[in-house]
């Protein structure tokens, strides 16, 4: 069973996400990783942002592998090295290129195969798993992400205004919204959950209900009808 969780940057998805894979015994694949992972493999290798080709060419043979919450390019764990600001403004060079995502959109399909998974993402309802059995589009407006974000940093000793936040977190937005392919918006039957004014155990509980009423009614759905005779 696939459930897809996409929205905007800050929306929470990440943390939303690994709960629910938790409380439903599922796994969980961060997808926003894998794209970090190959952002961060040019990086090291040099490669011009504007080599479309080389770009395609690394992102076709590197091998990323998602296991336990740690995501390995090539063996190495880079888990911290992908979440640098740098790694971050660079992405869109990784994430726009339709060849690119295809060949990402292919791994993840690989690694959602025969198994119970909750997916995050961008794209997840829409383009990689239109199928999927729960799909969720969980937002904030730009103001509420930003406003949590800052506390976040905060609490990691980091002091940065929010108009700063809201600033490039507003980029990030007009960014994932204007890829040819793999945009960020809500499949047409995703639940959208607008969390602004909600606590994080508010969203937790919402989501968390929504997604076992979608489990119970997929599983009634493919249950085998009583056969009377
Ligand atoms: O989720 P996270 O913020 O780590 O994702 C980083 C970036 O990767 C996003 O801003 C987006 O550009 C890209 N991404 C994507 N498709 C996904 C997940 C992430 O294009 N499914």
């Amino acid at each position: 069973m696939i459930i897809t969780i996409d929205g905007p940057a800050g929306a929470g998805k990440s943390s939303i996400a690994r709960r629910v894979a938790n409380e439903l015994g599922f796994e969980f694949l961060d997808t926003g990783a894998m794209y970090r992972a190959v952002t961060w493999g040019v990086m090291q290798r040099g490669i011009a942002w504007d080599d479309v080709e080389s770009l395609v060419e690394f992102a076709d043979a590197a091998r990323l592998i998602w296991q336990d919450d740690r995501i390995y390019l090539d063996d190495q764990d880079i888990s911290e090295e992908i979440r640098t600001p740098q790694v971050t403004s660079h992405i869109r060079y990784l994430a726009d290129p339709p060849k690119i995502r295809e060949r990402i959109t292919a791994q993840q399909r690989r690694i959602a195969t025969g198994r119970d998974i909750v997916t995050e993402g961008r794209d997840q309802g829409t383009e990689v798993f239109p199928d999927a059995h729960c799909k969720i589009f969980l937002t904030a407006s730009p103001e509420e992400r930003a406003r949590r974000r800052q506390r976040q940093l905060a609490e990691k000793g980091q002091v940065i205004t929010v108009e700063e936040i809201l600033a490039s977190q507003n980029q990030r937005d007009l960014e994932d919204r204007m890829r040819p392919v793999g945009r960020l918006r809500a499949a047409s039957d995703a639940i959208v959950v607008q969390t602004d004014g909600m606590s994080p155990d508010e969203v937790r509980g919402e989501v968390l209900r929504l997604v076992r009423e979608c489990v119970q009614a997929s599983a009634a759905n493919s249950a085998p009808s009583d056969v009377t005779t």
